[in-house]
């Protein structure tokens, strides 16, 4: 960063501080992960100079010889890492490319069956403070309250009863396998458009960790930037009786300029994940989870549903040690660790004071630590929180995460 070094030292100084901050602390915040330097190069490319509304081959400025060829190696590899037919590269993130979906499949006023609210969907799936809240009759389906599973039984009775123009299969805090096949079974069952959103599980899908969901529905829309160590967006992918629709959706409904740089960024990073070790990388992120699961479950939390079958977990700190998110938060991130708050399913606390706190393995694992590092968060979490009024206590164990993140670094190699 010499160039902004020199023309602007403050702001220079707060993203050295930032670098410092994501090196020598522990990332377990369920949507962040680190990307890699030549996607970060792509991104901070000259391609931020060009405008390109339209696809390749139909903009409407001249000059798109490179950003067309761009545009068309990031959608080949789209399509080669998910097997998808069709795929829209150009979504500036998760809930613009779920609006564009919407707007292609319903009319205001249709009826969509997802997860009820405040169970694990995303705000853009029909939360009150969305637009989706406002235009469509939201139905939702819930978790059972045994097993915290989702009730499959429930979502075909619901589909049944209320026959929507769209399911949709999205979550941002569920940690077991999906019945993707089930889900298409109900679909066809009601003529329902079978839309998933894997915007958390999309890493897991392209290393061939958890199961594919193309094959089954009808439009996949992910953000790009979770376990998918890829640039902020998003991408839809879809079959083709969808596709000029979709197209149309995005540009020029939704969005108009795509940001090229990002594109060719998600285009570098694409390529990363169809390389071998991306695959090392997932399922590594997998077995993390589970030993990260089990640790804390030895050390007294209970962990929702028991454990997880993908990359995180819902841990019920309030139930487990009548402490509260926030003096799990603040204590952890005394220590330098990060973590996030997340409603347990029927949870007995508000939405803003939830019970629980929700944690993954996808940033950590990214600095390649394993499960013996699983083992020690683990006990420096527990350590910590028994701990929390004790400052030297806490100190003592900053530093040793500080050692830890040493040893396993993300950039300052
Ligand atoms: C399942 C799911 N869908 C959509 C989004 C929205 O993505 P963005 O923040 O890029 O708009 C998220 C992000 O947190 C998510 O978890």
């Amino acid at each position: 960063m010499t160039y902004l070094e020199k023309e602007d030292k403050e702001l220079y100084w707060y993203i050295e501080d930032e670098q410092n901050r994501q090196e020598y602390e522990i990332e377990l915040i369920a949507s962040e992960n680190y990307v890699s330097e030549a996607v970060m190069e792509a991104s901070g490319s000259i391609l931020t100079n060009k405008y390109s509304e339209g696809y390749p081959g139909k903009r409407y400025y001249a000059g798109q010889t490179n950003i067309d060829k761009i545009e068309n190696l990031a959608i080949e590899r789209a399509k080669k890492l998910f097997g998808a037919q069709y795929v829209n590269v150009q979504p500036l993130s998760g809930s613009p490319a779920n609006l564009a979906v919407y707007i292609t499949v319903l009319k205001p006023g249709d009826t969509v069956l997802g997860l009820n609210l405040d169970q694990w969907w995303h705000l853009s799936h029909g939360h009150p403070l969305n637009f989706s809240w406002l235009l469509y009759n939201i139905i939702g389906y819930s978790i059972d309250k045994d097993t915290e599973l989702i009730n499959m039984d429930e979502v075909e009775r619901l589909a049944t009863e209320n026959k929507p123009k769209m399911i949709i299969a999205g979550f941002s805090a569920y940690s077991r396998d999906l019945d993707w096949a089930r889900f298409r079974k109900i679909a066809d069952k009601v003529w329902a458009v079978l839309m998933a959103d894997i915007s958390h599980i999309a890493g897991l899908i392209a290393g061939k960790v958890l199961e594919n969901p193309i094959p089954y529905c009808d439009i996949v829309t992910t953000t790009t930037h979770k376990t998918l160590r890829w640039p902020r967006g998003a991408i839809i992918m879809s079959k083709e009786q969808f596709w000029p629709a979709l197209a149309r959706a995005v540009f020029p409904w939704v969005q108009w300029w795509p940001h090229e740089n990002l594109i060719a960024a998600k285009a570098v990073a694409f390529k990363e994940a169809l390389e071998d070790n991306f695959k090392t990388y997932s399922r590594q992120v997998v077995d993390n989870a589970r030993v990260l699961a089990k640790s804390l479950q030895e050390v007294g939390f209970r962990i929702v549903s028991g454990g997880t079958d993908n990359h995180l977990m819902l841990v019920d700190v309030f139930g487990s040690f009548g402490v509260t998110w926030k003096e799990v938060e603040i204590t952890l991130e005394k220590i330098w660790i990060s973590v996030n708050k997340n409603m347990i399913p029927y949870d007995p606390r508000k939405p803003l004071d939830p019970s629980g706190i929700r944690v993954w393995t996808a940033a950590i694992t990214t600095r390649w630590m394993k499960e013996n590092e699983m083992k020690i968060i683990v006990s420096l979490i527990f350590e910590a929180i028994s701990n929390k009024d004790n400052e030297v206590k806490l100190a003592s164990l900053k530093q040793k995460i500080k050692e830890l993140c040493i040893k396993f670094p993300i950039y300052k190699k």
